[in-house]
């Protein structure tokens, strides 16, 4: 270490094992230290198991959110002329809801800066989903951003590298160190990079059930309060919904597949699902950015929001008419017997989707844009012998045995006895505000 460093990370690692509370310098310096290469990855790696198996408290929490921001550049959506106003997903099978919620909300007036992800493991990755059309270009320069955000109030894009780098390598190392479920660590991962976006409003839809990073909803609300809290320290009107992963949502799970579903949501149509969770967020966006008097169902029927999501696309080299990918191969598979379907795993239809060719296991993989699952029946349905539950769609058939093999116990059928009734997760679990 050089001699002009301020702190030791020895003595920063040595802090938090005895469970104390780190002060503010020996935060700041920790995190530039780290992004300058200073602070080694196998000390932030110890200093990380011991927020994880030690915790921190709120301030900390807010001091580490505010390093990792000033470790890159902010954002700046003063030229625009409308209230801009974000959603964040913790992330969930079947969640496409971001890609007709954008537009829609940019056709009652909002502007949504939406910096995405691509998926890694059994969620899938909104960028991913998006560059199933063809010609469409996720990386475009922060004045790209703007202009497109001008022409048609929503952009969905990748974030540079300049936006909170801290993140990017402390994601990349939580990852590889089984340190990716502290919620201080993912509070101020997913706040730094919001934070840094620079939305004046931000709703946050936290995930909670089998198909969730969260699967346990009482996690899933402190995550929740976490963020809200963090949000409203840094200006940002910050709202919660603590919202139902244990069942896919709509009707499919695959990148062109999510695609198709989520244009059938903007011309109208759509499972129901999708439509709800699409209204309720984006009635909360509105609320939030300020704006009043604009009805987000009769955007969807009128074909306003339809509209803006076909200049969002062309705006980024897509090109809304061309036809989606379909994968080369499909196969149905059948129930084995009649009854009610009482359940169906989110996580084993997630990882599924991602055994065909959907998803990918290490950063920068090909996924498959026509590879995942079409749903034909959930939990609630009478359903009989033979009819058909799920098609998979890959391009690689050998990948269907191990699809299969973790679909094979995804659903369960049964009896219901008289007047009984599936139990489900309320879509809605907690809204919470700051
Ligand atoms: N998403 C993020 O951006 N960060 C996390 O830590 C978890 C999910």
């Amino acid at each position: 270490m050089s001699a002009v460093e301020s702190f030791s990370a020895v003595e920063i690692i040595a802090a938090k094992r005895d469970r104390n509370v780190l002060t503010d310098p020996q935060i700041d310096w920790v995190i530039d230290a780290y992004t300058r290469g200073v602070v080694a990855d196998e000390q932030m790696s110890a200093l990380l198991m011991a927020i994880l198996l030690n915790g921190m408290g709120s301030h900390e929490i807010a001091r580490w959110t505010d390093a990792m921001i000033n470790s890159g550049e902010r954002m700046n959506w003063s030229a625009l002329d409308r209230p801009t106003v974000d959603k964040h997903s913790t992330g969930g099978v079947g969640d496409k809801i971001t890609l007709p919620l954008a537009p829609l909300v940019a056709a009652c007036g909002g502007a949504v800066p939406q910096l995405s992800g691509r998926g890694l493991g059994h969620t899938g990755g909104t960028l991913d989903k998006l560059e199933s059309i063809p010609g469409w270009r996720a990386s475009i320069s922060n004045e790209e951003m703007l202009a497109v955000l001008q022409k048609c109030g929503a952009v969905i894009c990748a974030a540079g590298a300049g936006l909170a780098p801290a993140d990017k390598k402390l994601y990349a190392l939580r990852d590889v160190t089984a340190t990716v479920e502290a919620i201080p660590l993912i509070a101020s991962s997913i706040m730094s990079k919001k934070i840094a976006e620079g939305t004046s409003a931000l709703i946050l839809d936290v995930k909670t059930g089998v198909g969730a990073f969260m699967a346990d909803p009482e996690r899933a609300k402190e995550l929740a309060r976490t963020m809200v809290d963090l949000g409203k320290r840094a200006g940002v009107n910050t709202r919660a919904l603590v919202t139902a992963m244990d069942v896919p949502l709509g009707m499919t799970a695959g990148n062109a597949l999510e695609v198709r579903e989520s244009v059938e949501v903007l011309a109208g149509g759509g499972p129901n699902d999708i439509v709800e969770l699409t209204l309720i967020l984006a009635r909360e966006m509105l609320d939030a950015a300020g704006i009043s008097g604009k009805d987000p169902e009769k955007a969807l029927k009128d074909g306003s929001a339809m509209d803006v999501w076909r200049t969002m696309i062309s705006a980024q080299g897509g090109n809304p008419d061309a036809p989606l990918p379909v994968a080369r191969e499909q196969l149905v598979i059948s129930a084995p017997s009649s009854g009610t379907m009482l359940s169906m795993d989110a996580m084993k239809v997630g990882v599924a989707v991602w055994r065909l060719g959907a998803g990918r296991s290490r950063q920068g993989e090909q996924v498959q844009a026509g590879a995942g699952i079409e749903i034909h029946c959930k939990p609630g349905e009478v359903i009989t012998a033979g009819s058909p539950i799920f098609t998979l769609h890959t391009d690689t058939p050998e990948r269907f045995a191990r699809a299969q093999e973790i679909l094979s116990d995804s659903v369960i059928i049964g009896q219901l006895p008289q007047g009984g009734k599936v139990d489900r997760m309320p879509l809605i679990l907690e809204r919470i505000e700051g």
